[in-house]
C-alpha cells in the first residue's frame, strides 16, 4: 500500500517503538514462567513486579490493586459477571445507553438472567443526567443506604469505603460509566459520578479505555472501585489488559482455573505484553501534557476545516467535555460507509461507529441515542489522532475529503429539499 494516513486510532494504535524494544527479550531469552519455583522463572517474576509498579504509578494504583488481563473486553466482563455472581440478583447494575458493547452486552445477559438493570439515555451532546443516576441508585438501595454505610465506615475506620461494606445478602448498586466514549470522545463527568456512589454506597466500575493516555486518570482522586484498560489503545500491542479492583472489592473471577494474580485472573501471565504496557504506561504518563496540547491543536484545525469546506455538516458531541483526539462528525444526505470507503482509496483511515460494530451497517447505537436526527446519523464518521499524527496529514485530509462529500452529495438522492416523510 503507499501512503497510508491513519486516523483511526479509537480503534487501536502503532505500537510504539520504545514498547517494542523493551518486549524483545521477554520473546527470547527471558522465556522463564513467572509463577515457577526454579530462580530462571523468579527473575521474570521480578520484571512483572516492576511493569505492575509502573502500570499502578499511571491510574495512582497501589501494585497489588492491578490485574492484568487479555483485553479490556475481559476486564470489563469481569467487572459487571464477577460482581453479578457475587452479589446475585440482590445487584442492580446501572449503565450508559452509549456504552462499548463489552459492558452492554454483559448487562443485557444479566436482565435476561433476570437481573435489574438501567441503561440511562444520554442528551442531544452525548451527557447523562446525574439526577437520574441518582435517583436510580436511591430507588434500589433507599435513601438511608449512603448515611448507613458512611456510619459504618467511619466505624471500621476511614480506609474502609462505604461500599466495601455492602455484603451478600443485602441489596447492592454496580454502576459502570465509561469515562469517555470512545465514538464521540465525549469525557463523562468521572468525579460528580464517584461523589454520587460514594454517597449511597454504589459500587463503580468504569471503562476507561479511552482516556488512557489522554487525559490524566487518578483512582485516588477519582474514588473508583474497579477500572478497565486496554493496552493497543495507547501503543502497546494487542492482546493485554489491565484490570484495576480496588482493595476489598468483592467479585468472584471471571477467569477459573489457576492462582495466578492473586487468584483474581487464572491463566499464565502475558509477560512480553506485560512488560510491554508497562513501557506504554511509562510513555503516556511522560508525555500526556506535551500530547494533549499536540492533539488538539491537530484535531480542532481538521474539525475546523471540515465544517468550513462542506456545507450540512455537524459536530457530534459535548465539544467542552470531548477527548483531544476525537472528532465525530455527521455529514447529512450521505452514508459514512461510503466516505469511509472512498477515504481508504486514497489511504486515509477513518471509522464509522466502534470497529467492534463496523461491518454492519446499523447507524451507530451512540449516535442514535443522542438524537442525531435521521438525515444526519447515517453520514457520521469518527476520525481518531495519535501522537504520530502529523499536521501535515490533517492537511492531506483537508484536501482530499471535501471532494468525496461533494461527490456522494451529488449522487445522493437524498438534499435539504427532499421530503422528510421519505426518510426512514
Ligand atoms: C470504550 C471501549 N471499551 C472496550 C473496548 C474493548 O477493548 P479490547 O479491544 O481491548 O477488548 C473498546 C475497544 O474499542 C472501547 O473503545
Amino acid at each position: 500500500m503507499n501512503k497510508i494516513v491513519y486516523f483511526d486510532n479509537n480503534a487501536t494504535t502503532r505500537v510504539a517503538p520504545e514498547v517494542r524494544d523493551v518486549m524483545l527479550p521477554f520473546l527470547g531469552d527471558l522465556y522463564g514462567n513467572p509463577s515457577s519455583m526454579h530462580a530462571f522463572g523468579g527473575q521474570v517474576a521480578k520484571f512483572v513486579d516492576r511493569a505492575r509498579e509502573e502500570v499502578a504509578r499511571f491510574i495512582n494504583a497501589d501494585p497489588e490493586e492491578i490485574v492484568f488481563t487479555s483485553c479490556a473486553t475481559e476486564s470489563d466482563n469481569t467487572a459487571i459477571r464477577g460482581t453479578a455472581d457475587y452479589y446475585g440478583k440482590d445487584l442492580k447494575v446501572i449503565t450508559t445507553a452509549v456504552e462499548h458493547p463489552a459492558i452492554l452486552q454483559p448487562v443485557r445477559r444479566l436482565k435476561a438472567l433476570g437481573y435489574e438493570t438501567v441503561e440511562l439515555p444520554v442528551n442531544e451532546v452525548g451527557q447523562i443526567d446525574l439526577g437520574q443516576l441518582e435517583k436510580e441508585i436511591v430507588g434500589w438501595l433507599g435513601d438511608a443506604a449512603g448515611e448507613t454505610h458512611t456510619a459504618l465506615a467511619t466505624a471500621f475506620g476511614s480506609s474502609a469505603s462505604p461500599r466495601q461494606i455492602c455484603g451478600t445478602g443485602k441489596r447492592a448498586v454496580l454502576v459502570s460509566i465509561m469515562w469517555a466514549n470512545n465514538e464521540t470522545g465525549v469525557i463523562f463527568p468521572m468525579e460528580e459520578i464517584a461523589a454520587i456512589c460514594q454517597k449511597h454506597g454504589a459500587i463503580l466500575h468504569t471503562d476507561a479505555v479511552q482516556v488512557a493516555g489522554k487525559i490524566p486518570v487518578d483512582v485516588k482522586k477519582v474514588p473508583v472501585d474497579m477500572l478497565s484498560m486496554s493496552g493497543h489503545k495507547f501503543h502497546a500491542p494487542k492482546g493485554i489488559g489491565l484490570f484495576y479492583m480496588k482493595k476489598g472489592t468483592k467479585l468472584k473471577p471471571f477467569m477459573l482455573g489457576g492462582h495466578q494474580e492473586k487468584v483474581r485472573r487464572a491463566g499464565t501471565e502475558n509477560v512480553p505484553y506485560i512488560i510491554g504496557l508497562s513501557k506504554a504506561c511509562e510513555l503516556a504518563r511522560l508525555g500526556m501534557a506535551e500530547e494533549q496540547a499536540y492533539l488538539t491543536k491537530l484535531r480542532d484545525k481538521l474539525e475546523a476545516g471540515i465544517v468550513a469546506a462542506c456545507p450540512n455538516v455537524r459536530v457530534n458531541g459535548d465539544k467542552a467535555h470531548r477527548l483531544p483526539n476525537t472528532l465525530n462528525v455527521s455529514f447529512e444526505y450521505i452514508e459514512g460507509e461510503a466516505i469511509a470507503y472512498h477515504l481508504s482509496d486514497l489511504g486515509i483511515c477513518i471509522s464509522t461507529g466502534s470497529a467492534c460494530a463496523s461491518g454492519s451497517l446499523d447507524p451507530s447505537h451512540v449516535i442514535r441515542a443522542m438524537g442525531v436526527p435521521f438525515i444526519a446519523v447515517h453520514g457520521s464518521v469518527r476520525f481518531s489522532l495519535s501522537r504520530y499524527n502529523t499536521m501535515e496529514e490533517v492537511d492531506y485530509v483537508l484536501e482530499k475529503l471535501p471532494p468525496v462529500i461533494k461527490m456522494l452529495r451529488d449522487l445522493s438522492p437524498f438534499g435539504p429539499d427532499s421530503d422528510p416523510t421519505t426518510f426512514k
